[in-house]
C-alpha cells in the first residue's frame, strides 16, 4: 500500500505478522472518523528492530501497534512510558514524535472493554482467576484490579511465577497466585486464559469445580474456530465463551485514541470482522 503525503501514517511490527487484523481494524476505524491514515504491516527480525522503527519513523510514521514478540523490545525503546505501560513492563502502541518515542500499553484496558461494554459483565466485585504468568498476564492485571474486581487469583503451571507475579501487584488490590492445584473448590465469575497453552492445543490443567452456572470463560487469543479453552470450557460447565477479537479492536480502538484523539465506535467493527470470518 502506498501513502498519499496528507495521510497520517501507522503500522503494526511483529514476526509473523501476515495475518494481522490490525490493518483491517484501523482501516475501518479511519473511515469511521474521518481520520485520513495508511496503516500497514511490518514484520522485523528481532536484531533489526530498532533500526525497522527508526525507517518507518523517518518516512513520517506517527504511531506503531508492537505485537509478538516485541512488546517487551518496544518497552526497552521508549523514551516514556504511561503508567500502564510501567505496570505492564510491555508496549503494545509507540507514539512517535520528533525523535522521542512514547511507550503505552492498551491491551488491559482493552480487556476491560471488552468485558464489561461487549460481553456486559460487571467487574466490580466479580471474582477474576486469570491463568498464566507471562506477559500477556502481566498487561490485564493492573486494569482488571482498578475496574474493582472483588478479587483476582492467577493460577500458572509454574507455580512460584503466579506468586510472585501477584505479590508484585499486592499494593493495587485484593490478588494471590498459585499452582492449578492451589485452586480454591468454588467457582469464579470469569475465568481468562492468558497462557499460551493453545498454541499447542493444550488446555491449562484447571479443576472443573472453577466453573459455574454464572462463569464466563474468555480466551485472550482468537482464530477462525472456537479455540480449545473454550470448547473445553463449555464442555465442563461454563455458562458462556467468548475469544480475544473483541480485546484486540478494543486496543486497537485506545491506541487509534492516543494517535488521534478521536474515539472510533468497536461494535460495528467487531461484528464485521466476526461475520468475515464466517
Ligand atoms: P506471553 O508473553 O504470551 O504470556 P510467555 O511469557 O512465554 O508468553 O508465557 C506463557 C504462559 O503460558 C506461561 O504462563 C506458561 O506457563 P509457565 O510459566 O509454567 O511456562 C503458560 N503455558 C505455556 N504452555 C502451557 C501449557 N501447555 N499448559 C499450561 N500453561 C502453559
Amino acid at each position: 500500500m502506498s501513502k498519499s503525503p496528507e495521510q497520517r501514517y501507522f503500522s503494526v511490527i511483529g514476526n509473523p505478522i501476515q495475518h494481522s487484523k490490525s490493518p483491517a481494524i484501523h482501516a475501518m476505524f479511519g473511515e469511521q472518523t474521518g481520520v485520513d491514515l495508511c496503516y500497514v504491516a511490518i514484520e522485523s527480525q528481532p536484531e533489526d528492530f530498532v533500526a525497522t522503527i527508526a525507517d518507518f519513523q523517518r518516512a513520517g510514521g506517527q504511531g506503531m501497534n508492537v505485537t509478538v514478540p516485541f512488546k517487551e523490545h518496544a518497552w526497552r525503546l521508549a523514551d516514556e512510558h504511561s503508567e500502564r505501560a510501567r505496570h505492564a513492563r510491555a508496549v503494545n502502541t509507540l507514539k512517535l514524535e520528533g525523535n522521542r518515542i512514547y511507550g503505552d500499553n492498551t491491551d488491559g484496558v482493552g480487556l476491560v472493554a471488552d468485558l464489561e461494554n461487549n460481553l456486559g459483565r460487571n467487574l466490580a466485585d466479580a471474582k477474576v482467576l486469570l491463568l498464566g504468568a507471562g506477559g500477556a498476564v502481566r498487561g490485564v492485571i493492573a486494569p482488571l484490579l482498578d475496574a474493582g474486581v472483588r478479587s483476582l487469583t492467577l493460577a500458572n503451571r509454574t507455580s512460584q511465577k503466579a506468586v510472585a507475579l501477584a505479590a508484585s501487584f499486592r499494593s493495587l488490590g485484593d490478588i494471590g497466585g498459585g499452582g492449578y492445584s492451589d485452586l480454591p473448590d468454588t467457582a469464579f465469575d470469569i475465568i481468562i486464559n492468558g497462557t499460551a497453552a493453545s498454541l499447542s492445543g493444550d488446555v491449562p490443567p484447571v479443576p472443573t469445580s472453577v466453573f459455574g452456572d454464572q462463569t464466563l470463560a474468555y480466551d485472550m487469543m482468537y482464530g477462525d474456530r472456537p479455540t480449545v479453552f473454550m470448547e473445553w470450557a463449555s464442555a465442563s460447565g461454563a455458562a458462556s465463551v467468548s475469544d480475544g477479537l473483541g480485546m484486540l479492536v478494543e486496543q486497537a480502538a485506545e491506541s487509534f485514541f492516543v494517535w488521534n484523539g478521536v474515539r472510533p465506535e468497536t461494535r460495528p467493527v467487531i461484528q464485521t470482522l466476526r461475520r468475515s470470518r464466517g
